[in-house]
């Protein structure tokens, strides 16, 4: 029993150091996220269309958002287990968002990115981590599985 809770940490530990040498490789350790996270949540804020849409919810909350954020990336980028929230959930309810501000959103982050200097790889690996999870947020938000269901398609009238 103690050999084995041993024997996972050490993985862990193993994991967490492999993704942390990618990383590093690639230009990103935890003061690129702290800079990245400040950097694109204060021009979320100045965004015409999203700023309203994040103040809104997050009105007087903005600090422990930033936190969040920086747990968030952290936990994706080094596997190291800082994040354990409920991303879908607190999309939900959230006034006035839209499909289309998910892509104003990627368009911010990768503008913020290049702006920053990040590397090529630290800039695709960003880029494609959160356009994986902005189309699943996506999926879950605007789509209704049951508009797939062939048994409820209206046929069309011949
Ligand atoms: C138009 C696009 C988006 C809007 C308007 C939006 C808005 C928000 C808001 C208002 C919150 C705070 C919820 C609360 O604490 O009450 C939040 C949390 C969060 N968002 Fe987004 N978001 C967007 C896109 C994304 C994308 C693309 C990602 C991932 C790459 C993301 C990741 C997160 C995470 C991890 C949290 C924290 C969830 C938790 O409480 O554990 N969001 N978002």
């Amino acid at each position: 029993m103690q050999d084995d809770l041993i024997g996972r940490a050490a993985h862990r530990a193993e994991i967490t150091a492999r993704a942390e040498a990618q990383m590093a490789a690639m230009g990103v350790d935890p003061a690129f996220i702290d800079r990245l996270v400040e950097t694109f949540y204060s021009r979320i804020q100045a965004h015409p269309n999203l700023g309203p849409v994040f103040d809104g919810r997050l009105s007087g909350r903005w600090p422990a958002h930033l936190a969040k954020m920086k747990a968030f990336w952290a936990s994706v980028a080094f596997k190291n287990g800082a994040y354990g929230g409920k991303p879908v959930q607190a999309h939900h309810g959230v006034a006035g968002v839209t499909e289309g501000l998910f892509v104003e959103w990627l368009a911010l982050f990768n503008q913020t990115l290049v702006d920053m200097e990040a590397t090529e790889e630290a800039r695709g690996w960003f880029m494609a981590t959160a356009e994986r999870i902005a189309r699943s947020l996506v999926l879950a938000l605007f789509y209704n599985p049951a508009l797939d269901d062939p048994a409820r398609r209206i046929q069309p009238s011949t």
